[in-house]
């Protein structure tokens, strides 16, 4: 039987990893997968993080198994965190689930199995594995305009334009901040005509919120997927904990599912659990356990709050040399949209073969379509990558 079988193509930014490690320049600097960095190259554990764990390690007096759904506190938390005060608690049915990839994935599944016709539309560009998992489940995939390449901002007329052929029933795929890879995000107007198309052709929304508090705050970040709980009669809402917690590794994430009908929360509750069994079970706990923790607990959330400000305006600061630092060498504004654009990555408008001279000449990594993760500078590296970006000709 394994004679079958084909090779899977690499994913795209997790082969990076690999071509990192193996480059044995000393210079080197990697703006690849999208993971945290600070001015030391480290991936930090969060103080309130830490406390958690510890407390959970003195606390815990068992391993076994909570509830196919996950635990119901963490459920409670993060939809608080999410949601705010949008749509009442009866509203919501959720799942923990492992990462917020492991929520994408349960929330194209519950797609396929209620309306098996639908379509998934994906902002173009997106997150790559966003594309493949739709694929993978066989499930219709349609692209949307997004990206302006000239200005590197939102194509906001492309997109209301492509989201008006959506069929009723098709689900939108939408990132609710920090929009991955570009970088480029709707203003509150945008997302208030985004939110009046989609409704309009009577399609399904589903948000992909992957890094609240990596753009302009924890509410900020959420304004958007609030106003679109708020505004429509179902919707799908996929949230991550990896990056604004820090627990890449512990894979934690929520599916919500959102609906004015609270009738039918019962049974889509069911179905997500359901989903859960089919797919793994039991959802992983650790880090769910160690949210909960966190948010539940004023001090740690106040502790856990100012650190992921921190992170968030070390992130903006960067955006801001990076931007004055090519001001300063082009002696024009072509790369203020660094400084616009919100979350860890810009898209710089480079050329594939740019961004391969980019790796062997400067020993810098990006991913192919010119992705950069803000947080893999620091302030010795900003000037060598803004030189470096003028070199290959961007
Ligand atoms: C990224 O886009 O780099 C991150 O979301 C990590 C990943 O899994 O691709």
């Amino acid at each position: 039987m394994f004679d079958r079988l084909n090779e899977q193509p690499a994913d795209k930014i997790l082969s990076l990893m690999s071509a990192f490690r193996a480059d044995p320049r000393k210079n080197k600097i990697d703006l690849g997968v999208g993971v945290y960095k600070d001015a030391t190259g480290n991936t930090p554990v969060m103080r309130a993080v830490r406390e958690a764990e510890r407390r959970l390690v003195e606390a815990q007096t068992t391993k076994a198994y909570v509830a196919l759904a996950g635990d119901p506190a963490f459920g409670d938390a993060m939809i608080a965190l999410v949601l705010g005060d949008a749509v009442p608690r009866a509203q919501v049915a959720a799942i923990t689930t492992p990462g917020g990839t492991g929520a994408v994935r349960q929330a194209f599944e519950l797609v396929r199995m209620a309306n098996p016709a639908a379509k998934v539309w994906a902002s173009d560009p997106t997150w790559p594995n966003h594309l493949s998992i739709v694929r993978h489940l066989g499930i219709g995939l349609e692209s949307y305009r997004y990206f302006d390449a000239a200005t590197r901002g939102l194509d906001i007329d492309g997109m209301l334009a492509d989201l008006g052929r959506v069929a009723p029933g098709d689900v939108v795929l939408l990132h609710g901040c920090c929009h991955n890879p570009t970088g480029a995000n709707p203003t509150a107007d945008d997302w208030a005509r985004i939110i009046a198309v989609v409704k309009d052709r009577g399609a399904l929304p589903m948000v992909d919120l992957a890094y609240q508090g990596f753009g302009d705050g924890l509410d900020d970040d959420a304004a958007a997927t609030r106003a679109v709980a708020a505004a429509f009669p179902e919707c799908l809402i996929a949230a991550s904990c990896s990056k604004n917690f820090g627990i890449y590794r512990e894979r934690t994430g929520i599916l919500m599912a959102v609906m004015q009908d609270a009738g039918r929360r019962e049974v889509v509750q069911g179905n997500l659990a359901y989903l859960n069994r089919q797919n793994y079970s039991f959802p992983p706990d650790h880090g769910a356990r160690v949210v909960t923790t966190i948010l539940n607990d004023p001090d740690l959330r106040a502790d856990w709050e100012a650190e992921l400000e921190d992170i968030r305006k070390g992130m903006l600061t960067l955006r801001s040399q990076l931007a004055d630092e090519l001001k300063r060498l082009t002696n024009s504004d072509r790369f203020e949209f660094i400084r616009q654009h919100r979350g860890m990555f810009s898209r710089l408008g480079a050329s594939p073969e740019q961004v391969a001279a980019l790796r062997e000449t400067h020993g810098i990594y990006m991913v192919g379509d010119s992705r950069i993760n803000i947080a893999g500078l620091n302030r010795d590296t900003v000037p060598v990558l803004a030189r470096a970006i003028i070199d290959a000709g961007v």
